[in-house]
């Protein structure tokens, strides 16, 4: 199934069950990675800006994984989004939220899934017409259980739960009717892609696809 060019916040949410938290040391890893985990059916890939080489990762990944759609993570400022449009990024996601970051994104074109933990940042958002947020950081900030607070008063917000979040406590978040699919890092391990181990990666990436019924 072909991919949307320019994927809306929710079409990013709904395409696989996980979201894979990426973060290269190694621009040599980028396109690799990005085919492993295509080869795994998840192609929404969330490349944080926590390297110097994040830039240049997105950039090779966009020019050569056609099937891949690169994200911009850990988006903090204007310059961020700003950066990461230019990379060929075409979606972002943020660990927090402000308008600034928020205005940006629309700026760039760039889809944003902003991070929140509160009811009051849930609100900020959704005065910017944000109704699809990553919950940062889920485990640590409540869980499951804040999830099924938040959807009386916020019954029109819908989710993804990212810090924390394993393949273990996965299907819990993702049977919750305000969940679409979550975020996390384990699929992506450091000693895979250093030692070349892309047939695990992608190993991992399948297995997602069964966490979510
Ligand atoms: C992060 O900020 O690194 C993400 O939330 C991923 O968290 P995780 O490593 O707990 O999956």
């Amino acid at each position: 199934m072909a991919h949307p060019l320019a994927p809306t916040a929710l079409q990013v949410m709904q395409d696989a069950p996980v979201i894979p938290v990426i973060v290269l040391q190694d621009v040599a890893h980028a396109v690799p990675l990005a085919r492993a985990l295509v080869a795994g059916g998840v192609r929404m890939l969330e490349i944080t800006l926590r390297t110097p080489q994040a830039l240049a990762c997105m950039e090779r990944i966009a020019a050569e994984v056609p099937d891949a759609v690169v994200g911009a993570g850990t988006v903090r400022s204007a310059a961020d989004a700003a950066a990461a449009a230019k990379a060929g990024a075409r979606f972002a996601v943020s660990p927090g939220y402000t308008p600034t970051v928020g205005q940006a994104c629309r700026d760039a074109g760039l889809a944003l899934l902003p991070g929140v933990a509160t009811g009051s940042e849930i609100m900020l958002a959704q005065e910017d017409g944000y109704t699809e947020l990553k919950f940062f950081p889920a485990l640590q900030a409540g869980g499951p259980a804040m999830l099924k607070a938040w959807s009386g008063p916020f019954f029109d917000v819908r989710f993804c739960p990212t810090g924390g979040v394993t393949p273990q406590n996965a299907p819990e978040l993702l049977a919750l009717p305000n969940v679409v699919c979550v975020g996390g890092s384990w699929l992506v391990p450091h000693d895979a892609m250093v030692a070349g181990d892309w047939g695990r990666i992608t190993a991992l990436a399948q297995q997602t696809q069964s966490l979510r019924n």
